[in-house]
This record gives C-alpha cells, sequence and structure tokens, in this order.
C-alpha cells in the first residue's frame, strides 16, 4: 500500500542489557521509518520488550528481585537507550501493558472459537532455555542447539494450537509473493522447513509451572506461552481490532528482526494470522547477525560490545553509518573497532569530511561566503555533469532502501561524493578564479558543488540525522526544515544563491588508528623500483592528491631505525611517517618543503599513524627529497 508505512523490530528480552545486536536493528528500522518519510509516507515505527515466560522470571530470581520490578528496570534500559542513539520510534510497548494483554486474550478466543485450538496430552521433549518442546529430530546430538543441554523429557497437558492444518496455506503463500520473505536465503530456509510435517505447537503453561504470563482468557489454570503472546504485540499496539492506527497501518506493515527468531515470524506468526483473520503482513526483512571476531557476542565470552561506549568514543553518526554502510543486509558480519575507524577516517573524515571543508572554503574565500548565482548548470566543460550524477545517484539510492539494500544505498551516495571530488580536482576553482573572464564558470562551479552537498546531506539523514542538519547549517538553510524530502532532494537548483556560509568545519575528525600498514619509503628495494610499471591513464593519475608541504618538526621514532616522524604542513597540520632517517637528519628537515601524496590511506608504523607520504627519488646510495624550487603556500596542489 503506497503512502503508509509501518515497520517493527522484534519487542527485545528483558533478561539481558541491550547490546551492540538490539542497537543494530533498531538503529535499521529508524533509518527505514526515516526514509520513508522522506518519501511522504505517513510512517510508524514500532518498538518494545517482551517480558514474560520463564527466562525472565529466572532473570529476575539471580537479581533478587520480583519479576515485576525487574522487568520494569530492564524495560527502562532499552527505553531510555533509544533516544541516545536518536531513534525515534512512535511507540514503545510492553507485552506486560493492559491493553496488550487484552488483544492476546481476545485472539486467543477467537482462534479458540473457531476450532483452531485443542487441549491434549502432551509428553516430550522440552528446553527450559527456549521454552519450547523439542522434536528429536530437531536435536543436535541429543542436545538443543541453542543451549547445548539435553532437554527434559516432561508430560503435561496443554493446549495445542492447529498449525499443521495450515501447512500448505502457508506453503502456497510464500510461493505466490517471493519477497514475502526477504532476502532470498531466508524465504528457502522456511520452504525447507516446510517440507517437512509442521508440528501443532503448543501455546500454554500450566500455572503450577509458571505464573508469570497472560492467563488463558478459556481456562484460568494456564498461562499462554511466550511466542504466542510477543507475537501479537504488532497488531496489539495498533489498537487491534478498531483503533484507528490499525486500520491506517497493519495493512502497510513490515518486520524487521534476525535470522535467529525466522522460525516464529516465517511460520507462527502468518499461520496466527490467518486463524484469527487477520491479513499477513508485507515483508519479513531478516538480517544477519553481528558477530565478534567470529565467535557469537556473549556475556560468558565476555565480548558483548556495548552501543553507548561507541558512540561516546567514537561519535554516533560515525557509529551509525559504520552499521549501515559494513553489513550487507541478510548476512553476518563481522564486528571490529578497526573496521569502524577505517571507515571514519576513509569515508567520513576523508571523502565527505574533506570535500565539504574544501567547497566552503572555496565558496567563502571566492564569494564572500555567499552561495553564487549559477549561470548555467551544467557548468564548464569537465566531462563531468553534477546534475546527472546526482539524478542517477537518487535513482540508486531510493532503489536501494526500498529493498533493504542499506551498504548499497551509501555506496551510490559515496560514488556521488567521489564524482564531486573528481570535479573539484578537474574544474580547478582556483585556476579559474585567477582568470579574469572566468567568473560565470567559477560561480557555476561553485554552486554546483554546494548544491551537490545539499543534496548529499538530505540523503545521508536517515543514517546521520546529525551530520545532515550540520551541513544544512553550514549551507546556510534552516537545519530544522525538512531538508531531506526526496521531492526537494531530486530538483536540481533547489539550494537559493544569496544564503550566507558559515566558517567551514571537519564534519568528522580523523581517528589516530588504523588497521593496516603501510610500506615506508625504503632504499633496500630501489632496484625493484626501477622496473618499468604498467600504463596508467589519466583518471588513475588524477587521483593520487600530491601537495606541498611544509616540515614543521622531524624526530626520530624509537626502535625504527630507518623512520622519522614529520610533522608537517599541507594547509593544514598532519603527521606523515617516512623511512628517510638514513638520507637526513632530523635538524635538516625542519623548514623544508617537499612533495606529498596528502590522499594515501592513512597506515599505523610502528605505533604511529602516518597521513600520506613524502616523497623521494630513491638511489641505491640514498634517497633525494622531491622539493619545489621556490617557496610556495603549503598545500598548494602539484599536477
Ligand atoms: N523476544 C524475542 C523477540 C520477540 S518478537 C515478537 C527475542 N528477543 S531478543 O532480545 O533475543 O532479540 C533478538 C533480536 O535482537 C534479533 O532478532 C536481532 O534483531 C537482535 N539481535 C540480537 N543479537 C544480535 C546480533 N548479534 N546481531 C544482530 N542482531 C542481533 O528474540
Amino acid at each position: 500500500m503506497s503512502g503508509r508505512f509501518y515497520i517493527t523490530t522484534p519487542i527485545y528480552y528483558v533478561n539481558a542489557r541491550p547490546h551492540l545486536g538490539h542497537a543494530y536493528t533498531t538503529i535499521l528500522a529508524d533509518v527505514v521509518s526515516r526514509f520513508h518519510r522522506m518519501t511522504g509516507d505517513a510512517t510508524y515505527f514500532l518498538t518494545g520488550t517482551d517480558e514474560h515466560g520463564d527466562k525472565i522470571v529466572q532473570a529476575a530470581q539471580k537479581e533478587g528481585m520480583s519479576p515485576r520490578a525487574y522487568v520494569d528496570e530492564i524495560s527502562g534500559l532499552f527505553r531510555n537507550l533509544w533516544p541516545e542513539l536518536h531513534i525515534r520510534y512512535d511507540q514503545f510497548i510492553r507485552t506486560t501493558d493492559p491493553s496488550h494483554k487484552a488483544v492476546v486474550k481476545d485472539i486467543l478466543q477467537r482462534i479458540y472459537d473457531e476450532g483452531d485450538i485443542y487441549f491434549s496430552e502432551y509428553e516430550g521433549l522440552y528446553c527450559f532455555g527456549c521454552e519450547r518442546f523439542y522434536t528429536e529430530r530437531e536435536l543436535v546430538d541429543g542436545k538443543c542447539p541453542d543451549h547445548e543441554v539435553a532437554p527434559e523429557a516432561i508430560k503435561e497437558s496443554n493446549y495445542f494450537f492447529k498449525m499443521s492444518r495450515y501447512q500448505q496455506w502457508l506453503i502456497d503463500h510464500i510461493e505466490a509473493h517471493p519477497d514475502f520473505i526477504r532476502p532470498e536465503r531466508y524465504k528457502n530456509e522456511v520452504l525447507a522447513f516446510l517440507r517437512e510435517p509442521l508440528e501443532d505447537l503448543c501455546i500454554s503453561r500450566p500455572k503450577s509451572r509458571l505464573q508469570w504470563g497472560i492467563t488463558l482468557p478459556f481456562d484460568e489454570n494456564y498461562v499462554t506461552y511466550v511466542w504466542f503472546d510477543a507475537l501479537l504485540n504488532y497488531v496489539s499496539a495498533l489498537g487491534y481490532p478498531t483503533g484507528d492506527l490499525f486500520h491506517q497501518f497493519w495493512p502497510a506493515a513490515q518486520h524487521i528482526m534476525a535470522k535467529d527468531i525466522l522460525k516464529p515470524h516465517g511460520i507462527y506468526w502468518p499461520i496466527m494470522l490467518k486463524a484469527a483473520g487477520i491479513p499477513l503482513y508485507h515483508h519479513l526483512n531478516v538480517h544477519g547477525y553481528w558477530n565478534i571476531a567470529e565467535s557469537k557476542m556473549s556475556k560468558s565470552l565476555g565480548n558483548v560490545v556495548e552501543p553507548l561506549e561507541l558512540k561516546n568514543k567514537y561519535g554516533l553518526d560515525a557509529f551509525r553509518f559504520f552499521l549501515m554502510r559494513d553489513m550487507v543486509f541478510g548476512l553476518d558480519s563481522s564486528f571490529s573497532e578497526d573496521a569502524l575507524v577505517g571507515r571514519i577516517n576513509a569515508d567520513l573524515a576523508n571523502d565527505l569530511g574533506n570535500l565539504f571543508s574544501r567547497v566552503i572554503a572555496m565558496a567563502r574565500k571566492y564569494f564572500d561566503g555567499v552561495v553564487p548565482t549559477p549561470t548555467a548548470h551544467t557548468g564548464p566543460e569537465s566531462g563531468l555533469n553534477l546534475m546527472q550524477e546526482a539524478a542517477d545517484c537518487l535513482e540508486q539510492y531510493r532503489k536501494a532502501m526500498d529493498n533493504f539494500q542499506f551498504h548499497k544505498a551509501m555506496m551510490a551516495v559515496w560514488a556521488f561524493i567521489g564524482q564531486m571530488n573528481k570535479y573539484v580536482d578537474v574544474t580547478a576553482p582556483w585556476e579559474l578564479a585567477k582568470q579574469s573572464g572566468a567568473r560565470n564558470e567559477l560561480e557555476t562551479v561553485i554552486y554546483n558543488l554546494l548544491e551537490g552537498l545539499r543534496i548529499v546531506s538530505g540523503l545521508i539523514h536517515p543514517v546521520m540525522p546529525d551530520t545532515g542538519a550540520k551541513m544544512q547549517r553550514h549551507l546556510g538553510q534552516d537545519p530544522d526544515a525538512p531538508f531531506y524530502r526526496m521531492d526537494t532532494l531530486s530538483k536540481w537548483g533547489t539550494l537559493p544563491s544569496g544564503n550566507r556560509l558559515p566558517k567551514a568545519i571537519a564534519l568528522f575528525p580523523r581517528i589516530e588508528q588504523t588497521p593496516d600498514p603501510a610500506p615506508a619509503v625504503d632504499t633496500a628495494g630501489a632496484a625493484e623500483l626501477r622496473e618499468p610499471k604498467p600504463e596508467i591513464d589519466m583518471e588513475t593519475l588524477q587521483r593520487m592528491d600530491l601537495r606541498v608541504a611544509t616540515i614543521i618538526r622531524a624526530e626520530p621514532i624509537q626502535r625504527a631505525k630507518k623512520l622519522l616522524k614529520l610533522e608537517v604542513d599541507v594547509g593544514e597540520r598532519r603527521t606523515i611517517v617516512a623511512g628517510i632517517s638514513g638520507s637526513y637528519r632530523p635538524e635538516d628537515l625542519e623548514g623544508k618543503q617537499v612533495v606529498v601524496v596528502a590522499n594515501l590511506k592513512p597506515a599505523k608504523l610502528m605505533g604511529t599513524v602516518s597521513n600520506g607520504m613524502v616523497l623521494a627519488a630513491v638511489g641505491d646510495t640514498g634517497l633525494s627529497l622531491v622539493t619545489v624550487d621556490h617557496v610556495i603556500d603549503p598545500g598548494t596542489p602539484v599536477q
């Protein structure tokens, strides 16, 4: 249904504190709902906590608390964390809410009245960790695959839900709606499961064993099985059956969860909906797991990642961006701080941050801080049409976001940023500024770049809302206005000429730490360097950002005989590590002007992060630094 969008996260168990995995799913739901708001859809975003069942009672007992006091406390941790991560949900549901309990009872009664719930004695293998019976076939070496303990044989009378009746109907539905469960691998997993006969689901627990739950409406002596209770949150939150929200948003429902709870969401839930006479959700969007160095995140391994720690250390937007950019939706991903730092330095500080501060600085320098009026949108002959690049980017972005391919959406934006960086290099505004007849061209180039940045600020808004707003402010726009609406982003030329531009800022400071070491210049390889190298084209050459740098200070690095740590000015202060101490003494270097590769990926050498590389001629007997032949401003590009 177009024009409306309803998105849910799983409701999280309150037996553990929120961690990276919970944060990922909830940030993802936030990104998706912000994206739908951008497109103009009326959007409703639900999250919450799952508070009944054995697990919770056990966790409360361990803390010496009553279940009620315990669930209030942990549920509060989740509820309070989300605003800290700039997650804007519309409702936070708890399964202990009286309105939720009433809906669970109502639906149980309906299904019971339809004859889909029956009472029977059952003897089976029960895993207390999972709170469910297992069939022999599901066990691995006789043990529950999740808890790795042998289930206990128990015999009790219980209520059962006739899921088997709906097995063929569900197979048909999934086959007729190929993206009902996506990505496809999870659809296939559910279909594979449905190839075996489906067992009826035990949906009650005798009160003699568990009281912390919702009493069955048709038998006082039982409480509802926690999954039958929990899944119904998705409709109870909307005021099923008569609520306005239910009428408006249920027809546009999509769920997000990870692969761990595929079976309840892909099998029990559609069958429950069908049995209760409620239309099915549209899509089940299933993501993979964040692992820590290839292993599962778990308290016992002591590798649980705390979202707030990452926010405080690296900044919220950088953290959110990393999660969306690094995980391919549907596949597992490995989390590491090194990977996070790599992304911050390369994508955020370098590609986006440098472009932004460079463009604003040029606009301030050449146009007194006022957005110029372009004479033509296409600009000078640069081989690049930013207006067209923006249109392509918007199209790819939209398609990727609609299909839950967030990393692809971000890649589309970064490809556009790359084109803008190239546009700066090719049009060389600093050259146009020197030519008296090129004023019109300069106006157009700077306008196009500022306009491109306006579009980028809107496209990154769902993932990095603060950065989007910050960019807007620095483009002289109102950061509180809905600058991210897709319709205004699609209209090239919307940034008003005449806007005043405040001083440029660094959107993302570089972080001094990085995983992959790069080689230092070394004479040992001189002979090898002499070998001719394969041809490169102009484009490859132009990707190198060569600049003049003034060496401010040079000092040896302990335990690294060949290396010197250089403090340089390349228009900004940087540290560069150079393997030149065999040929130069530190005191001979200070004040010298050299040529550096300014856009080389940062690398850590003997504990010092090097941000660039100094160029030198490498001879058999020593090095000779590449210098300039008269003093020139540090930061001047070398072509
Ligand atoms: N209470 C049930 C869900 C009921 S929904 C009607 C539950 N809760 S949970 O607290 O265990 O949350 C599981 C969900 O948390 C996963 O499906 C996923 O969304 C998120 N994640 C927990 N750990 C995760 C990772 N390591 N990686 C990615 N997401 C993970 O199951």
